[in-house]
């Protein structure tokens, strides 16, 4: 079985193809970063008008690079929320039509799932082996620019989230760390790139969590912190000390996310911990996560970390796969979470 997925929740957009062995066939990605840098930030209406001028191509590109055309494949996959309703509307209306015009079968996939999902594909070239389903029950820690939750998938299609974000997603606050020292969008990646050399030891700031129970996350006081201590020092000092200063902030990001995860993997036992989203690709956290003794931490390929269809594709193939279909009536969700898709 071959799935063709589509995905726009956000300003990526994805076509990718995807086989029954979770192997990645073909994964395009068009990014908008050149269109939104100069704002620093994701505009929904850019967004949503470079998805409609590049999805049909996107679509082109990645069935030409699985080298087939719309008749070999055997369903659609589409990302439906959550996201920017008028991105996910490109994604949606596109899939429709196409489903419509071939009658292939069309199944609408939740971004979330789709970035626990790409801890099951494979693709040439990966450092490590997907996961199997021997991974359940799976811990997965889902941390991008506008997500951060544990979640516990106890088996395929079922999830239980344990905690989120009460306020900043993780990679929403390097982000906005990064915007406020001026060094560009996205912020994850710069703040990766400098925070590499420089000492992580440097500030102590705060522990997030310290005290608290449970497993929801916060991260709009590191960020406040972070903008305090920076106005509190001088220019030379910035200056002088940006990369040790950027590194402090990284591992304070990272050392919430991993207490977080570790505390989760010491009380329920997982069989398998994954780590999915945008910032999986942070190799601070990366190297981290070793760190959680108890158990190995799977990481998927770094480009299946950030959005991409082909986790979609996946998600979708394996619905498709026991006998779900959507109806053309589909519809966007832009704020569903991912227990609205639990079985
Ligand atoms: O999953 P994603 O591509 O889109 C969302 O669904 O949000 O995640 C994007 C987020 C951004 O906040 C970006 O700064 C962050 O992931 N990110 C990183 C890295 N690459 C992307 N954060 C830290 N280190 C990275 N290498
Ligand atoms: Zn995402």
């Amino acid at each position: 079985m071959r799935i063709l997925g589509i995905e726009t929740s956000c300003d990526d957009t994805a076509a990718a193809v995807v086989d029954d062995g979770g192997r990645v066939l073909s994964s395009v990605i068009s990014s908008q970063e050149s269109f939104h840098r100069k704002y620093e930030g994701v505009v929904p209406e850019i967004a949503s008008r470079r998805h409609t001028a590049t999805i049909i191509a996107s679509v082109d590109e990645a069935l030409q690079q699985a080298g087939l055309t719309l008749r070999d494949v055997d369903g659609i996959a589409v990302t439906t929320g959550p996201g920017l309703i008028g991105s996910l509307l490109i994604g949606v209306e596109t899939a429709k039509a196409l489903a419509y015009a071939t009658g292939l079968p069309l199944v609408g996939v939740n971004h979330l799932e789709g970035h626990v999902m790409a801890s099951f594909v494979t693709s040439p070239g990966a450092d490590e082996a997907p996961l199997g389903t021997d991974a359940f029950p799976l811990l997965a820690l889902i941390v991008s620019g506008g997500h951060t939750e544990l979640v516990i998938v106890t088996s395929w299609f079922h999830y239980r989230v344990l905690g989120a974000t009460r306020d900043d997603a993780a990679g929403e606050t390097l982000d906005k760390f990064a915007k406020f020292l001026g060094l560009g969008y996205p912020g994850g990646p710069v703040i990766q790139r400098i925070g590499a050399q420089g000492d992580p030891d440097y500030h102590a700031f705060p522990r997030v969590s310290l005290g608290r129970e449970g497993y929801e996350f916060s991260f709009s006081g590191l960020k406040t912190a972070g903008i305090n201590y920076v106005r509190s020092i001088s220019a030379d000092e910035l200056s002088g000390h940006l990369p040790d200063i950027v590194a402090s902030f990284e591992f304070a990001v990272v050392r919430e996310l991993l207490s977080r995860t570790s505390k989760a993997v010491r009380e329920f036992r997982p069989a398998a911990v994954t780590i999915v989203g945008g910032v999986a690709a942070n190799q601070r956290l990366r190297r981290g996560a070793t760190a959680i003794a108890e158990t190995h931490v799977h990481f998927p390929p770094m480009r299946f970390c950030t959005d991409n269809a082909a986790m979609i594709a996946y998600a979708g193939l394996m619905r498709i796969a026991r006998g779900e279909r959507t109806s053309l009536d589909l519809d966007a969700s832009p704020s569903v979470g991912i227990e609205d898709c639990s079985d």
